[in-house]
């Protein structure tokens, strides 16, 4: 998926919490999306019985992900952002996350963990990562 052009303008996405809204439409709905992917998850890992609906969870966030790494990737080479490659590595860490559990799932007892793990990596990531792209490509935007 690459985008075609980027466009900056105040996010109309809304059950975000706002410090998550980095203000680059289609990057704040793509983020919409995993999140509530991510409260989906961690929801059917409080249920009994739950291994192979985890793992179906799973698998369709990491595709999400997947999707939305891509499109984050094709946006940063567009601007030429400085921090591509160490962003990058942010995304394989997240994925890695995902294929270790696919390779060797843990413990059920552990699961839960595995859930909160994944959902503080991802928040982490927008925050610490995301925030500072989306400046990056508004400035851009805004020399054009
Ligand atoms: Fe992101
Ligand atoms: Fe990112």
């Amino acid at each position: 998926m690459i985008p075609r052009q980027i466009e900056a303008a105040e996010s109309s996405t809304s059950n975000m919490d706002e410090k998550y809204i980095v203000g680059i439409p289609e990057i704040d709905a793509q983020h919409e999306e995993i999140s509530e992917l991510v409260d989906a998850l961690r929801k059917i890992i409080t249920q009994k019985d739950q291994r192979h609906l985890v793992r179906q969870a799973l698998k369709r966030l990491h595709q999400t992900l997947i999707n939305h790494f891509d499109y984050e990737e094709a946006c940063m080479g567009m601007v030429s952002y400085p921090d591509l490659s160490q962003h990058k590595r942010t995304h394989r860490g997240i994925l890695k996350l995902f294929e270790d559990y696919f390779d060797q799932p843990p413990a059920l007892g552990d699961i839960e963990f595995f859930g909160k793990v994944i959902n503080d990596k991802v928040l982490e990531h927008i925050m610490e990562h995301d925030l500072r792209m989306t400046d990056s490509i508004r400035l851009y935007l805004s020399s054009k």
